[in-house]
């Protein structure tokens, strides 16, 4: 008999991508939906890969029939360097609509810890997705992920490359504001543990260890083995370094709108964490190579999208 097959968004992009290996060494078939399908992927020969393409709504609905469940990540982090939220949220509703059309099982959606606890538009967008999904009538998991650590991650990486190559290191405010570190691949056994059940669910996603953010430089900082100096500064002057930072390095570092809802003490979990692994483990494994390599959003999902690899199963 045939394994049950699942789809995946961005299955080569970043939490996506732990969630599709995880799903084949479950045993499952994968195929993914995505502009990068990255055909030198050790896993691109076992995913068919087809375009994300919203405005083909007959080629979303034939990419995702005969599919169990279908995993999604698209999200659009920054408008500055993206489309707008509001076209994300509009987005994210036509595969929603795609998948109920297509006669999915389940969708497991990825959102963010405390989606109402802002009003700025990264959760404003999140909140009405949520919605959505609640009363797109198909079964669903929704996961909300506090902060993601990890091989491929963007904050952790680029506060850590920072450190490393700027003498000095400011830290926006009193850095008393929390975060729960949460690894990708307990993110994606989660994804998939929800995944695999059938009563709808709203579930945090979220590590062992909560970190002021200033406790969570200076962990780094101490795993590197760097002598940067840390200081406090009003969050303008932060702001102005990440924009300067941002030029430099051709991407978009941090909006402000990132920075104030960093700030708002909401990337951590009021449930009990579902994460095992420690941010400080991880480290001791991981240090040398962390931060070595700026992460770039602009790299990652603005380069022009590739040729699928192979078609639909
Ligand atoms: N990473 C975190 O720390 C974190 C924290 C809280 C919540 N989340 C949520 O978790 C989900 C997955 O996050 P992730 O970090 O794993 O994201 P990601 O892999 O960078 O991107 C996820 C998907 O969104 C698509 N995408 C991203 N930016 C895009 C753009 N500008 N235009 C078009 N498509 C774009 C990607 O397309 P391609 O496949 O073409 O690359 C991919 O399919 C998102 O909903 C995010 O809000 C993440």
């Amino acid at each position: 008999m045939n394994p049950p097959i699942d789809v995946v968004t961005g299955a080569f992009s970043y939490s996506g991508r732990f969630v599709a290996a995880e799903l084949l060494e479950r045993g499952r078939g994968v195929r993914t939906l995505t502009n990068h399908p990255k055909p030198g992927d050790p896993l691109a020969d076992r995913i068919p890969a087809q375009p994300l393409d919203f405005e083909d709504d007959a080629a979303l609905v034939a990419a995702l029939t005969g599919a169990d469940t279908l995993y999604n990540t698209y999200w659009v982090r920054a408008p500055k360097v993206g489309v707008p939220h509001t076209i994300a949220v509009d987005n994210t509703k036509r595969l929603i609509d795609a998948a109920r059309r297509a006669g999915i099982r389940r969708i497991v959606h990825t959102s963010i810890a405390n989606p109402t606890a802002s009003r700025l538009s990264y959760y404003r967008g999140k909140a009405e997705l949520e919605q959505a999904v609640q009363s797109s009538g198909l079964s669903y998991a929704i996961v909300r992920p506090t902060l993601l650590f990890g091989e491929g991650d963007v904050l952790i990486n680029n506060i850590a490359w920072l450190l490393r190559h700027l003498p000095v290191f400011g830290i926006p405010g009193d850095g008393r504001y929390r975060l729960q570190p949460m690894h990708v691949r307990d993110h994606a056994a989660l994804l998939v543990e929800t995944g695999l059940e059938s009563s709808d669910r709203v579930v945090d996603s979220a590590g062992p260890d909560i970190f002021t953010f200033e406790e969570l430089v200076h962990l780094l900082r101490r795993a590197m083995g760097l002598h940067t100096v840390v200081l406090h500064m009003p969050p303008a002057l932060a702001m102005l370094g990440a924009t300067v930072a941002g030029r430099l390095t051709g991407d978009m570092m941090l909006t402000r709108d990132e920075l104030d809802d960093l700030m708002r003490d909401i990337l951590i979990s009021h449930e009990a964490p579902r994460g095992r692994t420690r941010l400080s483990d991880w480290l001791r494994t991981n240090a040398d190579t962390l931060g070595r390599v700026y992460a770039s959003e602009v790299a990652r999902h603005h380069q022009r999208p590739l040729k699928p690899t192979s078609e639909a199963a």
